[in-house]
This record gives structure tokens, C-alpha cells and sequence, in this order.
């Protein structure tokens, strides 16, 4: 006996394959209001989670934050690179005074739970789906998104200003705002055919 199939999405289809990253510099105002944020925020929470662990946090990076966060990280920098080049070493202080140039930036803090059969491996690629629903979400709010890592991301110093803890990794950070310019073209995308087998039983 046929089930009765759910009718097809062909909005969310065109959404997932036209989706493309936009760079953090490139992102800029209308970004998502309050409302538009918390349900962003809802559907990345509603992602696969293997005993329900929630092993996922949200640091919401917005407003007078960013420029904020963005100097504390540039003080970072300077502080952590001494040996560098002068001129150097404030070039990328620069970058990082200006790492949040997005209206909205969500970092996925991954926050593995111990003391459960749950892989941490599970609990981590958990974490990976909410910053990939981040994207699909602001996509189909009609924003623009990318997920970066980065110094900011890996650093104990930067992670520590960024609010991460004991035990807690950046998982990514999620830029969401919209193209400032035009929208990028399509990059090589891999042959799936090539990286798609059907099982067989071994030899
Ligand atoms: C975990 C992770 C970390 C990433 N970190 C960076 C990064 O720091 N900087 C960057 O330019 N792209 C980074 N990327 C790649 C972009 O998110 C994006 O995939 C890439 O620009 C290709 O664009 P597309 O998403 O339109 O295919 C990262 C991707 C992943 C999955």
C-alpha cells in the first residue's frame, strides 16, 4: 500500500540549492530584527541531537558588541603576537577590530556533555548542524550568511573574550546580514556522482 506523500517544497528546494556564502565584509544592514533573530534561533535549535543533550549554546554578537568585541580582540592580537612585525602585526589586529562587520553574528558554542554513551564526535557534528540550519534559515528569511572559523574561533584568549568556556569549543561563527554588492556566482561545486557508491557486499 502507497503512503500519502507530503507535497514538495519547491521554495526551501531552490533555497538549499542556491544557497551560497556571502563574506562577512560583504554583509551588511537590513540583518535580522529581534523576532527574525529568535526564530533564526529556534531553527537552529532544532537540529538532530543524539539523547537530546543539547551539547550547543548561542553567543549572539550584535549592535555597539560588535565594534566592542572586535577592539578587545585587536588588544588580544597585539598582546599575543609581541615578536611580530609592527606593521604587521596591526594589519591583523585591523582584521580583527573589524571581524564583525554583519548586523547579526551568531558564534555555536559546541559544548560536549560528559559521563553519557553519546560520542563527543555526534554531540560535536550536532553542534555543525545548528550553524548549518543558521544558514538555511537566514537564507530563507531572504539574508545572506556565511559560518567561519578563524583565530577568533581557536585562540584562548580570543575565546575567552568571546565568551566560550571550560570544556566549550566554537563550533563556528555565523555572519547574517545582506550582500552589500552583487550576489557571488556559483563556485565548482564537487561531482557527486564520483563520491557516490552503492553498497555492495565485500569481496
Ligand atoms: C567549520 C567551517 C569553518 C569555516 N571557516 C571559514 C573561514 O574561517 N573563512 C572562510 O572564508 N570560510 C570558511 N569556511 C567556508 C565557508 O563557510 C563557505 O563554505 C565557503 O566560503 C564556500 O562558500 P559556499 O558555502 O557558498 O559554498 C568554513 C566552513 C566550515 C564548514
Amino acid at each position: 500500500m502507497n503512503h500519502v506523500r507530503r507535497p514538495a517544497s519547491p521554495d526551501l528546494l531552490a533555497a538549499l540549492e542556491g544557497r551560497r556564502s556571502v563574506s562577512a565584509a560583504a554583509l551588511a544592514a537590513p540583518g535580522p530584527d529581534a523576532d527574525e533573530t529568535s526564530r533564526l534561533l529556534a531553527i537552529a535549535a532544532r537540529v538532530p541531537d543524539h539523547a537530546m543533550l543539547v551539547p550547543w549554546r548561542f553567543i549572539v554578537i550584535e549592535g555597539e558588541a560588535r565594534a566592542e568585541l572586535g577592539a578587545l580582540l585587536a588588544d588580544a592580537y597585539r598582546a599575543g603576537n609581541p615578536q611580530m612585525v609592527p606593521e604587521k602585526r596591526e594589519k591583523f589586529a585591523g582584521i580583527m577590530s573589524r571581524l564583525f562587520p554583519a548586523p547579526l553574528t551568531v558564534v555555536v558554542v559546541s559544548r560536549p556533555v560528559g559521563g553519557t554513551m553519546i560520542p563527543q564526535f555526534e554531540q560535536e557534528l550536532s553542534a555543525g548542524a545548528a550553524c548549518m540550519n543558521l544558514l538555511t534559515g537566514a537564507k530563507a528569511m531572504g539574508f545572506h550568511a556565511i559560518w567561519v572559523t578563524g583565530w577568533a574561533a581557536t585562540h584562548p584568549e580570543a575565546c575567552r573574550l568571546l565568551g566560550v568556556g571550560e570544556g566549550e569549543r566554537v563550533a563556528g561563527i555565523v555572519h547574517v546580514g545582506t550582500a552589500a554588492g552583487e550576489e557571488p556566482g556559483e563556485r565548482p561545486r564537487p561531482d557527486v556522482a564520483a563520491l557516490t557508491t552503492r553498497w555492495a557486499p565485500p569481496d
